[in-house]
């Protein structure tokens, strides 16, 4: 292992801004930053898969399974409301913990990737596709890349509530919540069009059915977050009663397959979320190539949830109080268009204003449709 290699893995831990619902991670990340075995530990991951997210993942999985130490104390997930808030001997714990299970840790880091399935990011596609149906009238085909368990396919059997108001399944028991932030310009959310088709595609399509894949999914939860984990269950069970067509390999070599399987001319959605980042950097051309190419046979309309707006269109005030990803949709002329600023795990929305002087502003006819 190159010392430019840990260095990297130093850099991931040292006060990473993904864990900001995580004390616990807080804290133990400034163990690993500074502890060398552990960083040659978290350093095994496959190349390109975050190895905050990865190592914590391994070690919660263990601890989940029932792996007693001093260690699971600190875990709110195990430990349940008793769990002891992070302290000076918490890092010493989590160094114990990784040596006596070292084999343990090595197997899941150096074959498990980053597949975190936030059920709750299928309001970003619901929202995209609201938006989608103010514009053509026609069965779409929705493909999402980088699918995970296909938890977001199900967009359609979830209930939802945003800024207080319903929409989807009441019934349903998985129920996502969201605070709305931002002007009145949020399409209909129970306006949507019609699915011609629905697949995913993943590396490494995670089986619903699974024990052992769902204990993954589990372990990648961050441990105080407990509501997140009883939705990924209800999810779980859900999705694992139908689950969607998912089509195992790289977006770059199964899309012009599944591409060509869709019947020329009929519109096509390709989503991701939290996905392109996990893409390795020399490779995010091709991995866009292969979307685009998506549209060759038909009009594509690709959503996406991953990094920031930037600029970023909201006022000053949005901007300080809350940081979040743009969800973005390029429309099939190729103009691309920033929906909303969304928490990354969607747990708000923040719509935009208009603005007058885009040129490529997604515009409707007088009934609010775009004929296509
Ligand atoms: C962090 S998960 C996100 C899952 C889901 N999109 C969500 O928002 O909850 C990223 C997923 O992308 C998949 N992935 C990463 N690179 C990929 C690629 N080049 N082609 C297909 N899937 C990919 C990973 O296997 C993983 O399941």
């Amino acid at each position: 292992m190159t010392e430019r290699t840990i260095n990297v893995i130093r850099e991931a831990f040292t006060e990473p801004d993904e864990f900001t619902s995580s004390p616990l991670y807080r804290a133990l990340s400034r163990t690993v930053a500074a502890e060398e075995r552990l960083l040659a530990l978290a350093a095994r991951g496959r190349a390109g898969q975050y190895p905050t997210f990865l190592f914590f993942g391994a070690v919660h999985q263990l601890l989940l399974a029932g792996a007693e130490h001093q260690l699971a104390c600190y875990y709110p997930s195990v430990a349940g409301p008793d769990a002891l808030a992070p302290d000076e001997a918490a890092g010493p714990a989590l160094l114990d913990f990784c040596l006596r299970h070292e084999t343990e840790l090595t197997g899941l880091i150096s074959t498990r990737l980053v597949q975190t399935n936030h059920v709750q990011r299928a309001l970003g596609l619901r929202i995209g596709l609201a938006e989608i149906a103010r514009h053509t009238d026609a069965p779409v085909h929705l493909i999402e890349v980088g699918t995970s368990a296909g938890l977001n396919l199900r967009f359609d059997r979830y209930g939802y509530t945003l800024g207080g108001r319903r929409y989807g399944d009441p019934a349903s028991p998985v129920q996502l919540v969201a605070a709305l932030h931002g002007p009145d310009t949020l399409p209909d959310l129970d306006a949507l069009p019609a699915t011609a088709s629905v697949h995913g595609v993943d590396l490494n399509p995670v089986d619903v059915r699974a024990q052992a894949d769902r204990r993954w999914l589990e372990a990648l939860v961050w441990p105080e977050n407990l509501d997140q984990r009883r939705l990924l269950a209800a999810a779980l069970d859900l999705v694992a009663a139908d689950p969607p067509r998912v089509l195992r390999g790289d977006a770059v070599d199964v899309l012009p397959a599944l591409a060509a399987e869709l019947p020329p001319g009929e519109p096509r959605v390709v989503f991701h979320s939290a996905t392109r980042l996990h893409v390795p950097l020399d490779r995010r051309a091709a991995f866009d190539a292969a979307i685009t190419a998506v549209g060759t046979a038909g009009p594509l309309w690709w959503l996406c949830v991953e990094d920031g707006p930037d600029p970023d269109p909201r006022p000053a005030a949005s901007r300080r109080d809350r940081v979040g990803s743009a969800l973005r949709l390029r429309d099939p002329d190729g103009d691309d268009h920033t929906l909303a600023v969304v928490e990354g795990h969607l747990r708000w929305v923040e719509t935009l204003q208009a603005d007058p002087d885009d040129s490529s502003r997604l515009e409707g006819d007088e009934e609010g449709r775009f004929a296509r």
